[in-house]
C-alpha cells in the first residue's frame, strides 16, 4: 500500500508515489516559462489540463492501480495560489473518490526530508536554496519539534537573483545553468558581499552586477556574481554548522543543481569533518515524490490533520510546521 503525492506550487505539476520510504514513481509536466515569467492563472490552467495524465503516468510507472493507494498528500504551500489550488483540489477529489486520508505538506519540508532520507545523515543541517527561498535550517526539539531557521535571505531567493541577472544579461534560457556556463573561466571583479551573522542579502549584489555589465565582459560579471553569492551562502552555512553542532549538511532546492555551489559547500563541510549530501537532480527540481514521501511519514506516524487544515497557504513558513509525526 502506497501514498500518492501531488506537487503544484509553481511551474511543475508533479505526482510521486512512495511506499515504505521507496520512491516508486516521480512523474511530472512542466509549464514552459517565457520571457514574461509565470502568469499564475495560465500555469494553473496548464496544471488542470495535465493533472489526470500525470497521475495516470505515475500509477503506470509504479505498476500500481488507484486501489493500491492508501493516502494522498499535496503541497499546501508556499507557492502561487491558483497553482496550489489545482493540486489541493486534485488531492481532495482523489481522497474522496478512494475514501482515503489526505495530508497537507509544506513544500520546503518536502525538499529537505527527501534529501535527508536519501543522505543517511542523522539530523543534518539543511541548506535549502531555490528561486523564492534561501534558508539554513535544523530541527530543534524543545518541547515542540520544528525547524529552526539559523539564517536566511533578508530579501530575495538565490535562484530568483540569478534568474533576474540572466534576464538582465539577455541570456537564453534565462536561468542558473546558463549563467554557470557563461561564467566558466571568468576573472573575479569586486562585488558587494553582505552576510549579517547567518543571514544574507542578494539585491545589492544583483544591482551592482547588472550595472557592471556595460563596462565588463559578461563572463567576468557572471563569474563574480556566482562566486560572491555562493560564498555568502557558504560562510553563513559554516557558521550555522559550527553553532548547531550538527555532524553533516545536506543541500536541496532548485539551486542545489549548481555544480559550483555543491563544490563550495562540500569543501566547507568536509573541512570540519562533516558529511555532505546532495540528492539527484530530480528531487531538487520541484517534484511529487518528495510530497508523497512526507505524506507517507505523516500517514504512518499518525498525523491527523483537521478538515480546516486541508487548504492552501501561499506564505507557508517552514518553522510553522509541527514535526511530531517525523
Ligand atoms: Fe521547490
Amino acid at each position: 500500500m502506497a501514498v500518492l503525492g501531488i506537487e503544484s506550487s509553481a511551474h511543475t505539476f508533479g505526482v510521486g508515489i512512495s511506499e515504505k520510504g521507496k520512491i516508486l514513481a516521480n512523474a511530472k509536466e512542466m509549464y514552459k516559462i517565457t520571457d514574461k515569467g509565470m502568469i499564475p492563472s495560465r500555469v494553473a490552467e496548464f496544471h488542470s489540463n495535465n493533472a489526470k495524465a500525470v497521475i495516470t503516468d505515475a500509477l503506470k510507472s509504479s505498476g500500481l492501480s488507484l486501489g493500491d493507494i492508501e493516502a494522498i498528500s499535496y503541497t499546501k504551500g508556499p507557492g502561487l495560489g491558483p497553482c496550489l489550488r489545482v493540486g489541493q483540489l486534485s488531492a481532495l477529489t482523489l481522497g474522496e473518490k478512494l475514501s482515503v486520508p489526505v495530508y497537507p505538506v509544506n513544500h520546503a519540508i518536502g525538499h529537505i526530508q527527501i534529501t535527508a532520507h536519501l543522505s543517511g545523515i542523522k539530523d543534518p543541517l539543511a541548506i535549502y536554496v531555490s528561486g523564492g527561498n534561501s534558508q539554513i535550517l535544523g530541527i530543534a526539539d524543545e518541547g515542540l519539534k520544528r525547524y529552526h531557521i539559523y539564517g536566511e535571505t533578508l530579501d530575495i531567493g538565490l535562484g530568483n537573483m540569478i534568474d533576474n541577472f540572466a534576464r538582465a544579461a539577455k541570456l537564453n534560457p534565462a536561468w542558473g545553468s546558463t549563467v554557470a556556463k557563461v561564467a566558466e573561466g571568468g576573472s573575479y571583479l569586486q562585488m558587494p558581499y553582505t552576510v549579517k551573522g547567518m543571514d544574507f542579502t542578494f539585491t545589492g549584489l544583483l544591482t551592482h552586477a547588472v550595472k557592471s555589465l556595460p563596462h565588463n565582459s559578461l563572463r567576468d560579471v557572471a563569474y563574480s556574481l556566482q562566486e560572491t553569492a555562493f560564498s555568502m551562502v557558504a560562510e553563513a552555512s559554516e557558521r550555522a554548522l559550527l553553532l548547531s553542532g550538527k555532524r553533516g549538511a545536506i543541500l536541496c532546492g532548485g539551486v542545489a543543481q549548481s555544480k559550483r555551489l555543491r563544490e563550495m559547500l562540500g569543501a566547507m563541510s568536509n573541512s570540519h569533518g562533516c558529511g555532505f549530501f546532495v540528492a539527484p537532480d530530480e528531487y531538487n527540481a520541484d517534484n511529487g515524490a518528495m510530497i508523497a514521501y512526507v505524506g507517507e511519514l505523516m500517514h504512518r506516524h499518525g498525523a491527523k490533520p483537521k478538515n480546516s487544515e486541508l487548504g492552501i497557504k501561499q506564505r507557508y513558513r517552514i518553522d510553522e510546521v509541527d514535526l511530531r509525526w517525523l
